[in-house]
């Protein structure tokens, strides 16, 4: 399969609209379809879209017509990629694999099954394997947070844990584009985001699993985490602490850390980062103002070791780390890895 045609289902959403910003100059997918909500079936997307994105609707689907979301308007591609709202795609998804098209999910529903992925690619592409012998492939991202909070965890699960306790700062982007009323989150913080503090360990979990025949089993891990709403437009900041058991080597954990990139043994990655993490050694870094730059990058700092408890940040652009850029590097590994 040389290029690879995709249908985006949500993609006047903030996950959808970052999608086709990604996608527009892509190499090898072109999106072919797009889909909101069924009232705006058959409109044009420029027509329809409430466009929050820097600079104008990409030029190739300002015109395009509106499908459904049904089996029958995708029939035509290789993958569905859906930022679809949890409720819409709960149905929607599994309708359109036993219909036997492939889909490639940001939304929660079935994220913890143990028979579909779960992939941030640097992490855990090889649980794509799953996928071998599957005439339909279904797979899912996992929550923004848990994304970018996990990048790091892959060199300190390495080493003699005892507990990882972590307090998220998540920006008001992450609840889609109408999830918070402005006047509930302007000059507030909120201490509590529903969900968020039970789905980040178990999405982790099974993240660095184990695949088992046809399934992954979790990992056990011992993590508490707080989950914070801040009035912060994007990026997830992520405070975390780690307690060792025994004294690691800090400074060789973060060279370790900024030499991560799993990824590198695959060409035609067009998504991937160069350096997926960036540590930073300036006491007041990583900021969401000076260090999101719509990449895929994982940006760290603040690294202070004392009485066995490592504690450091760590920053990532929740729509393109945690969504919308994980979708597409997804599609491009399996690509690489004839999956598809
Ligand atoms: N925002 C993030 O940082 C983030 C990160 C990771 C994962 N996610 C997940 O990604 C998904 C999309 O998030 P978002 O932030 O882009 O949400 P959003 O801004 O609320 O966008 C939702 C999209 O889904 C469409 N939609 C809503 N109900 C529908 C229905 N019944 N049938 C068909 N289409 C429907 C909307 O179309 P209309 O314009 O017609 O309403 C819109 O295009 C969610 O599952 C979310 O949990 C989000």
């Amino acid at each position: 399969m040389d290029r690879i045609k995709v249908s985006l289902l949500g993609s006047t959403g903030m996950v959808g609209q970052k999608m086709l910003t990604l996608l527009q100059y892509h190499p090898y997918i072109d999106v072919v379809n797009l889909s909101a909500s069924m009232s705006k079936k058959n409109s044009k997307y420029r027509d329809v879209v409430n466009w929050v994105e820097h600079g104008d609707i990409p030029e190739k689907y300002r015109n395009m017509e509106l499908v459904s979301t049904d089996p029958e308007d995708h029939k035509n591609v290789d993958y569905v990629l859906s930022a679809l709202p949890p409720e819409a795609a709960e149905e929607t998804e599994i309708k359109l694999i036993k219909n036997g098209i492939n889909v490639i999910s940001n939304a929660s529903p079935y994220r913890m099954d143990e028979n579909i992925p779960l992939i941030n690619p640097e992490l855990n592409y090889d649980h794509l394997n799953l996928l071998k012998n599957r005439d339909t492939k279904f797979v899912k991202n996992p929550n923004c947070t848990s994304t970018i909070m996990s990048m790091p965890l892959n060199e300190i699960l390495k080493l003699d844990y005892k507990k990882i306790t972590m307090t998220t700062l998540q920006a008001i982007s992450g609840a889609g584009y109408t999830g918070l009323p402005y006047m509930s989150i302007d000059d507030n913080i909120i201490p509590y985001i529903h969900g968020e503090e039970k789905k980040i360990p178990a999405e982790i979990s099974k993240m660095f699993g184990f695949v088992n025949e046809n399934k992954i089993i979790n990992r056990s891990l011992n993590m508490f985490v707080t989950s914070v709403r801040v009035p912060v437009k994007v990026g997830h900041m992520g405070i975390i602490n780690v307690e060792f058991n025994e004294d690691p080597d800090i400074e060789k954990l973060k060279s370790n850390l900024s030499a991560f990139n799993p990824l590198k043994k695959f060409n035609n990655l067009h998504n991937a980062p160069v350096n997926p993490i960036i540590i930073h050694n300036e006491e007041n870094r990583p900021q969401n103002m000076i260090d999101l730059n719509n990449g895929m990058e994982v940006h760290m700092g603040r690294f202070e070791y004392r009485d066995h408890n490592l504690r450091f940040i760590v920053l990532g652009d929740n729509l393109i780390r945690g969504a919308a850029g994980i979708t597409i590097l997804t599609l491009e590994t399996m690509k690489e890895m004839n999956l598809l």
